[in-house]
């Protein structure tokens, strides 16, 4: 049965603490499937509706997905929230994801009203609130936590530029998703495939190098997607002066900062912030050397990471 959540609906964007003022705010809760269906080039959208009063995620954030006894797996599958809606005081997630391996080839099975457990809202999201105009930049499946964010935006009426790359035209999963969120604010959508079958033949990267020419001002890129597109954009963000928040995946098995499963290499201006700012009980934050992608993560700037160290 589903009880009303009591978790007030925060302003669509959110602040970005420092490490030292971060404190997380995650819960665990039973969640029973409301929607479950294709979404096209083998991907499925799922939707959770959430039996306690979980606090409303941002955009970025993610949940970790533990199916019910009995379950082929024993951990939980982190999952990039793809919308967040809190309707009479009842809160939807959902979710966009391949069935790529045993755990989500099991959460594919399920059905409406089947009953799931969650923890989260995890990790830090983006800092949708930062001046300049907001560029999302999505590379395949990577486009979940970015429709989430174009909602975000367009809940302020704060209009964003959309950079959308995959393989080819079937890959560009979510699409019309995109489109009509970006409807809303009067965005800017712009599309790239590596084999030219829909938009400019390439990769995002040369959309970003368009976009520098056509935009001169401010631009605050939010992106996730393969790792070695990530790469791409912290380093061209970084080439040119412009800031630059990356939603990385890591292997994860906690989600909370207590395994140590999940190291981002941190720059070397991290770690010198890290050694300021770290509080008496740094746990959940990794060390100096590594950032735990569950806590300080998923979403990095592009200059905290040494990209040379990613993997
Ligand atoms: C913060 C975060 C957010 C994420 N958000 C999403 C999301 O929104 N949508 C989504 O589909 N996935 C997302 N993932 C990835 C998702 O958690 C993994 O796909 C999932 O853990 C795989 O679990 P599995 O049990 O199905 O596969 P496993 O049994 O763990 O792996 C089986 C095989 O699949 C391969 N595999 C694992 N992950 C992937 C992958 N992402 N792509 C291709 N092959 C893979 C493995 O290498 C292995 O060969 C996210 C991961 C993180 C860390
Ligand atoms: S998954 Fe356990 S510390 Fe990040």
């Amino acid at each position: 049965m589903t009880r009303a959540v009591t978790a007030p609906r925060p302003s669509a964007l959110q602040t970005r603490a420092s490490l030292a003022e971060y404190r997380p705010t995650w819960s665990q809760a039973i969640a029973r499937v409301t929607r479950h269906e294709d979404y096209g080039a083998g991907h499925r959208w799922l939707d959770l509706e959430v039996s306690s009063g979980m606090t409303v995620p941002v955009a970025g954030q993610f949940v970790q997905l533990l199916l019910v006894a009995p379950s082929p797996v024993l951990l939980p599958r982190p999952m990039s929230i793809a919308d967040a809606k809190l309707t009479r005081g009842r809160l939807t997630l959902s979710f966009l994801y391949a069935p790529v391996g045993t755990g989500t080839q099991s959460l594919a099975a399920l059905g409406p009203g089947d009953a799931i457990e969650l923890l989260g809202p995890l990790g830090r999201g983006y800092p949708l609130e930062e001046s300049g105009t907001p560029v999302l930049i999505a590379g395949g499946r990577g486009v979940a936590p970015l429709l989430f964010a174009a909602d975000a935006l367009a809940a302020q009426s704060r209009p964003c530029v959309f950079l959308f790359g995959a393989r080819t035209r079937e890959l560009l999963v979510g699409l019309d998703d995109a489109k009509r969120r970006l409807s809303k604010s009067g965005s800017e959508l712009h599309l790239a495939t590596d084999d030219g079958s829909r938009g400019t033949r390439g990769n995002v990267l040369l959309l970003l190098e368009r976009l520098r020419r056509t935009h001169p001002g401010p631009l605050v890129i939010h992106s996730c997607g393969p790792h070695r597109m990530l790469e791409a954009v912290a380093r061209w963000a970084l080439t040119h002066g412009r800031r630059a928040h990356l939603a990385m995946e890591s292997v994860m098995a906690c989600g909370t900062g207590v395994c140590r499963g999940c190291p981002m290499p941190r720059s070397e201006e991290s770690r010198r912030r890290f050694d300021r700012e770290r509080g008496t009980s740094p746990s959940l934050y990794g060390n100096q050397e590594y950032a735990m992608c569950c806590t300080e993560g998923p979403v990095f700037a592009a200059a905290d990471l040494d990209w040379d160290r990613v993997e």
